[in-house]
């Protein structure tokens, strides 16, 4: 009887032991997210030029002629960060390249890539143009999506390759490029522009959906492999924002410009490791998670049905 009593003390006070550990592990967590996302959104330019000159004076971006790439070129600059554009075409870089200049005040370099022409060739061809830059900040943004949503077996080859060699292979041969340089001056930061399709796979969108969860995925691998080298490295997971790509043309609270998700996006740097990038798009992300895994695929699909169709039908009538 006093054995048992004994055994039955013990495991009520492991158990207790447990319990305590474990709401100690959580609400520390909740306050260190607590503070990063307070830092991140309610105090976004709390000190954030200085943490980012920390990091280096030079910014590299990539897809930085439009859109969200362009947004984080300017933001960065405004910051007082000098910046390598890389895009695709010449004219739209030496246009960006002169408005940044003379609006903030910062140096530019331009470095024209294909990144649809994927090869060790081209990864080497850029680091030559940059390997003496004291390279703070990469921002691994150039990402290619399909015209429409569409079935795999009716997406074309050449779309495929171009879908795999700029959202795979750029962030891949770019990281690989210019992280040790960073590791070695123990200061830095990567940011991985994924995308919400990162988070759960979306059909007929599939290969898009895929390469970005390759990127968040390999953003959170790399997070630990160099946890405490002084490079921080993060993965933003937005859902609409205005621009080509995603055809929003008018921002709203749910899809906003570029600039304003930028300039949420880039005072999470360094402060939370992933991030939808904005407070609006954590909102909804936060929304979608709760819902059942099954209803939420049935109803993405079926938003991207409705895309299809009507993408068709407006083609069909123009030809
Ligand atoms: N917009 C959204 O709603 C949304 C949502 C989630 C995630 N994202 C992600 O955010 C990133 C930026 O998207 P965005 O909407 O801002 O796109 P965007 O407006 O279409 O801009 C794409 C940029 O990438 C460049 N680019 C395209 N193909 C290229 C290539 N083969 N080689 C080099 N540069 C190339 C374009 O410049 P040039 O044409 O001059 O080369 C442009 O500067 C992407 O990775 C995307 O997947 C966007």
């Amino acid at each position: 009887m006093s054995a048992d009593s004994s055994t039955c003390t013990w495991l009520e006070w492991s158990l207790v032991a447990l319990g305590a550990i474990t709401a100690l592990k959580i609400g520390l967590s909740g306050l260190l997210y607590g503070w990063a996302f307070l830092r991140s959104f309610v105090f976004p330019s709390l000190g954030l030029s200085r943490r980012l000159k920390r990091l280096g004076q030079w910014a590299v971006v990539t897809g930085s002629t439009d859109g969200i790439g362009k947004a984080y070129a300017e933001e960065l600059a405004r910051q007082g960060l000098d910046i390598v554009l890389i895009s695709r075409s010449e004219e739209k870089l030496k246009t960006v390249s002169e408005s940044i200049e003379s609006s903030y005040s910062v140096k530019t370099k331009v470095v024209v890539a294909d990144f649809s022409e994927s090869s060790q060739q081209l990864y080497d061809r850029i680091f030559e143009q940059v390997k003496d830059l004291d390279i703070g900040v990469l921002i691994n943004n150039v990402g290619v999506s399909y015209e429409h949503p569409e079935y795999f077996s009716e997406v074309s080859t050449d779309d495929l390759w171009r879908l795999i060699n700029v959202n795979v292979a750029a962030v891949t041969f770019l990281t690989r490029s210019l992280l040790p340089s960073m590791l070695g001056r123990k200061r830095g930061a990567v940011v991985n522009v994924a995308s919400f399709a990162a988070c759960y796979p979306m059909g007929l969108i599939s290969v898009y959906s895929a390469t970005k969860a390759y990127m968040h995925t390999f953003t959170q691998a790399l997070q630990q492999e160099y946890s405490g080298s002084g490079v921080t490295i993060q993965s933003v997971t937005p859902l609409l924002v205005v621009s080509k790509m995603s055809k929003v043309k008018r921002p709203t609270f749910l899809a906003p410009s570029p600039t304003t998700f930028v300039r949420q996006a880039v005072g999470t740097i360094g402060c939370l490791p992933v991030s939808l990038g904005c407070i609006s798009h954590e909102i909804q992300g936060l929304a979608l998670s709760c819902l059942p895994s099954s209803f939420r695929s049935h109803y993405i699909l079926n938003v991207h049905k409705k895309l299809m169709k009507a993408a068709k039908a407006k083609k069909n009538k123009s030809q």
